[in-house]
């Protein structure tokens, strides 16, 4: 009888070593499943408005390409940079949206590179994780052509794909990874009702398209930036985009691959694109003198940013590099509010200003620069404080 006691609890010692050990071992070595089987789970949760959204695509890979054996402080190549990146832009999309939930279609290389994207958010506050809705969907290699696997970043061309990738989808919104967002991720919808009837994509002119090559074909005035693209799939399975794209290849690869083969393929398809404003897709190339006044950006705020070409890491814009920094801060752990967010963003704007304006590089000239930068953030503060 006396004895029973210590039974018990020698008992209960021993289940709660036994299950410590099984415990440590499963999380040491299947890290991994754990983290997926949480993925499934929560794609289980996901309801009928989020599956019934138009999701948000993105393709990141590790290990193809140019990641492999480079040199690892350029910033260009650094996996750090994509990792950092990846939070900056959900953290944005989180701040600045009032959506409960948001559908987004990832495509890796592998699963490792997945779960490894996914760990870089998995601190953040479960209130606010919860509202990202991930997919995973594989980079179906097979359907590459020869020698665009061999190319500079071939997971660049998987966004010609993207109709065929992604069968079961009537439409996509395309984003880089080097993107932020300035305002709220619900605005990007709209744009698919300006698209008409027959456009296919729609996307914002890069100002340095044809300053850079100037023999080139370009898409719409100035040529488009494929770094944002809103995807009608289901009217580029029709006109089978990517086997057409392959008829405006040349053989030896053209300097910027997709994005050329892309603007000499709406050169003579004039009708499938829908040209958009700055506001969708805003790159340091869109404050050049040459650029078309966005008038949008003035009246409604930049939406989306694109720091193409590392530009978030090198001194091209001082206040977009400002911006990145301060979207990165706040993605390590959430813990700032909105307001917080946007004291910070605006503490910046002013510090830059009491600095050398000759160190304020690209965007400086822009007329209310400060305005097209804080509209949506400024308005947003002001929407929550009033109520
Ligand atoms: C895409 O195009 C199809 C065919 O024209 C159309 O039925 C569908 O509504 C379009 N999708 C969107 C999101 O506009
Ligand atoms: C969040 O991170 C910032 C640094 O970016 C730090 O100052 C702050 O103390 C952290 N907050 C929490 C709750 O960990």
């Amino acid at each position: 009888m006396k004895r029973r006691p210590y039974l018990r609890l020698l008992v209960f010692g021993c289940c709660v070593a036994l299950a410590t050990v099984v415990n440590l071992s499963f999380i040491m070595e299947n890290v991994r499943r754990v983290e997926m089987e949480t993925f499934e789970a929560e794609q289980i949760e996901v309801h009928e408005s989020v599956t019934s959204r138009i999701p948000i695509t993105l393709v990141i890979c590790k290990n193809t390409g140019d990641w492999v054996n480079v040199d690892k402080k350029n910033v260009r190549t650094s996996w750090k940079r994509q990792k950092q990146q990846f939070a900056v832009i959900f953290a944005s999309m989180l701040y600045f949206s009032k959506l409960s939930s948001i559908r987004i279609i990832l495509l890796t290389d592998s699963v490792e590179t997945y779960v490894e994207l996914l760990s870089t958010i998995s601190g953040w506050p479960q209130h606010q994780r919860r509202r990202l809705h991930f997919e995973m969907h594989n980079i179906e290699e097979e359907r590459f052509k020869e020698g665009q696997l061999l190319q500079w970043r071939p997971c660049a061309w998987t966004k010609m794909y993207l109709p065929e990738m992604l069968e079961d989808f009537d439409a996509t919104i395309y984003m880089d990874s080097d993107v932020l967002f300035l305002g709220p991720v619900e605005d990007t919808w709209a744009v698919f009702q300006r698209m008409g009837d027959v456009a296919a994509i729609a996307a914002s002119a890069e100002m340095w398209y044809l300053e850079e090559g100037n023999n080139r074909p370009a898409a719409g005035k100035y040529g488009i930036n494929t770094g944002v693209m809103f995807m009608n799939l289901t009217r580029l399975r029709k006109i089978s985009l990517a086997e057409n794209l392959m008829l405006y290849t040349d053989s030896d690869p053209a300097p910027r691959h997709d994005q050329d083969v892309l603007n000499a393929f709406l050169k003579y398809h004039p009708h499938l694109l829908h040209e958009l404003p700055a506001r969708y897709n805003f790159l340091p190339s869109s404050c050049q003198k040459s650029a078309p006044v966005c008038q949008e950006c003035l009246d409604r705020g930049i939406l989306v940013m694109h720091g193409a070409d590392s530009s978030f890491y090198r001194f091209v814009d001082a206040k977009m590099k400002m911006v990145f920094r301060v979207l990165l801060e706040v993605s390590f752990n959430f813990s700032a509010s909105l307001e917080q967010l946007v004291q910070r963003l605006e503490a910046g704007l002013v510090k830059l200003h009491k600095e050398n304006h000759m160190y304020i590089y690209m965007c400086q000239h822009l007329p209310h620069y400060d305005l097209q930068l804080m509209r949506h953030a400024r308005s947003l503060l002001a929407s929550k404080i009033s109520k």
